[in-house]
Parts: structure tokens; sequence; C-alpha cells
């Protein structure tokens, strides 16, 4: 069956047409340029943006994907959770393509969807596997226990891993997004110059938190800046990667072993970052674990993922009406 996808959660417009889980085409338009400007997303320009490119676009999935609207099977749509009015474009146009052509509209959850991403990257891979979901506002480690069944065993209780990189990025005079800038000087960085706290959650080994590392960070950087003093960008950022990364990894591996899993995989944009893959790769290995890491131009919003996980949703029955709304937050539970 084919499947037309389409996701505007933050600030990628993404349209894509699949067949199961296999991508026919994949367009994006991105506005990463115009919210640069003000060093992280603009709401309100992220809504406008969706508005005027989402319907070229669609033409262009499907034109690419070689299929005209009549032949596609049902409409999938990230409805949850993110920017509200950025969804509410993408959802609003999704009702009215499903209502034109008479075909199922699926709800998707946004990082469900990311965790898809892995379905089309790697063709093997089926649940049950542990994930560690890191996005711009998400750090999730879930248990995905079937494709549209999900266990929440830790989280973090305050900002997830992709602001800690962008906010920290941000101070070293970065332009947004930083995680990807970071993740590029951090090379050329000595990661044990700046000893940073390393945070626990008292009483709940699984829960993350990385407010206080950021702040750290951030104030580190003000007090060279208020006394003149030089500091290393290069290290600071190598060593920000590090520690955000010992965490991840630690966590993760100690969640494998205390929940069974054997097969973990990664999932959403901050699991694009070279440091993180490559120390999850070295722990799988040495623990004789199998680690799927999404293609790397899938760890960001795409609507390919969404069509993949759309597959699974419609395949569950799980589909929704004309009275289809788009919600800010939703638990990946629930989704
Ligand atoms: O999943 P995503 O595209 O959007 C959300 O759903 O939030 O994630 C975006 C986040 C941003 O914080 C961005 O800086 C981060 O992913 N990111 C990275 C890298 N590439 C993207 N963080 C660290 N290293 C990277 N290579
Ligand atoms: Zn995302």
């Amino acid at each position: 069956m084919k499947i037309l996808a389409i996701e505007s959660s933050c600030d990628e417009t993404a349209v894509a047409v699949c067949e199961g889980r296999q991508v026919l085409s994949s367009c994006i338009a991105s506005q990463v340029e115009e919210h640069k400007l003000y060093g992280g997303v603009v709401p309100e320009i992220a809504s406008r943006r969706h508005v005027e490119a989402i319907a070229g676009l669609t033409n262009e999935a499907l034109r690419q994907a070689d299929c005209t609207l009549d032949e596609v099977d049902a409409i999938a749509v990230t409805a949850y959770p993110g920017l509200i009015g950025a969804l509410l474009v993408g959802v609003n146009f999704a009702k009215g393509l499903a209502l034109s052509i008479g075909k199922p509209l699926v709800p998707v959850h946004h990082l469900r969807s990311h965790i898809a991403a892995n379905y089309i990257t790697h063709p093997d891979l089926k649940p049950p596997f542990l994930c560690l979901v890191v996005s711009g506002g998400h750090t999730h480690l879930v248990e995905v226990k079937d494709y549209t069944e999900f266990r929440i065993i830790g989280r973090t209780r305050d900002d997830a891993a992709g602001e800690c990189f962008d906010k920290t990025a941000r101070a070293m005079g970065m332009s947004y997004p930083g995680g990807v800038h970071l993740d590029k000087i951090a090379n050329d960085g000595d990661p044990t110059a700046y000893a940073l706290p390393h945070p626990k959650v008292e009483g709940c080994p699984w829960d993350f938190s990385f407010s206080g590392l950021k702040t750290f960070v951030i104030n580190t950087i003000h007090r060279c800046e208020q006394k003149g003093e030089a500091y290393s960008v290069p290290d600071l950022a190598a060593s920000v990667r590090h520690h955000v990364c010992e965490i991840l990894t630690e966590k993760t591996m100690a969640a494998a072993k205390e929940f069974g899993y054997t097969t973990i995989a990664l999932a959403g944009g901050v699991s694009a970052n070279s440091r993180l893959r490559q120390r999850m790769s070295e722990e799988c290995e040495r623990a004789g674990y199998t680690l799927y890491l999404p293609d790397v131009k899938l760890c960001g919003d795409n609507a390919a993922m969404v069509g993949a996980q759309g597959y699974y949703e419609f395949l569950a029955g799980h589909l929704a009406g004309q009275d289809l709304n788009a919600t800010a937050t939703k638990s990946i539970e629930e989704g």
C-alpha cells in the first residue's frame, strides 16, 4: 500500500510517499536559514512557512514517486507532539487531502516516527528492542515492545540532550542549530579539557537531567567573557559532547542490562552525533549487543519516517476522522 506522509511539527516541512517501510520519495523544505537569524525556531514564522511550502512539496513528492494522488491508499500525518501552530498546518492539510480522495487518515506520534527511521534503514529490524530517543525537545529511553506499543523507562526531567547541545553551542557563538556545528568543532578539541558536572536524578536511575550541565557551561563562558579570559571553543565543545554522550551511553547500556535487551536502536536528531554513534557502537560491540543506527539523513525531521510508522499504525487500525486535532504534548505511550 502507498502512504503519503506529511511532517510539519517544527521547522522542516516534509512530504514523502512510502510503500510499507520502503521510501518512494522524500522531500524536505528546511526553514533553518530563516530561524538562524533569531538563534532558534520562531513558531509563528514556522507556521507561515509550512503553509507556503506544503502544497508544492506534496506535488513534488508525488512526482518523484511517479504516483498520482488517486493511487495513494492513506494519508499519514504527524499530529503530536510539537509546535501547535506548525502541527496544525500539516494536520489540516492532511485532513483536506484524505477527504478529497476518500482515503483513511493516520495520525502519527513524532517520536514514534523517529524510531521508525530505523525500519527504513534496516529492513531486518523488528521489535522488541530498546531505543534511546534523543531529539531537540525530548530525551527518552523507550522499550519498543511492538510497532505500536511503547513503554518509557526513563526521560529527561528538564532539558533534552539536543537543547543542551544547542544552547551551549549558541553561548560559544555557533549558529542555530548549534548541535550540528558543535559536533564538528568538537573533533578538534580535547574532551578532557574541562571538568563538567555529571548529573544524576536521585532515586530515578533511568531519568536524565541536562539543565545543570547546560547552565554550568554557559556560566563558564560568561565568567570568561566578563573577566576577559580566553577559553578554547574546540576544547569546551569536545568536553560538552563527551559528557552528554557518556551520560546517554552509560544509561542506555545499563538499562539494556537491567531490562534484558540485546538489541538497541538510536533515534532523533541527536542520533546523528558522531561521538554518540561511535560510543554506542563500541559499548554494544563489547557487550555483544546488536546496535541499529538510523541513516544520518533520516535522523532529523523528515516525512519518510512518518510514512514508515504510519504504515504500522494503519495496520493496527489506528485511524482518525475529520475531527482529528493537533496536540502540542502527548506521551509516546498513548500516541
Ligand atoms: O529530531 P530533531 O530533528 O527535531 C526534534 O524533533 O526536536 O532534532 C533536532 C536536534 C537539534 O537539537 C540539533 O542540534 C540536534 O538534533 N542535532 C545534533 C546533531 N545533528 C542534529 N546534535 C548533536 N550532534 C549532531 N550531529
Ligand atoms: Zn524530531
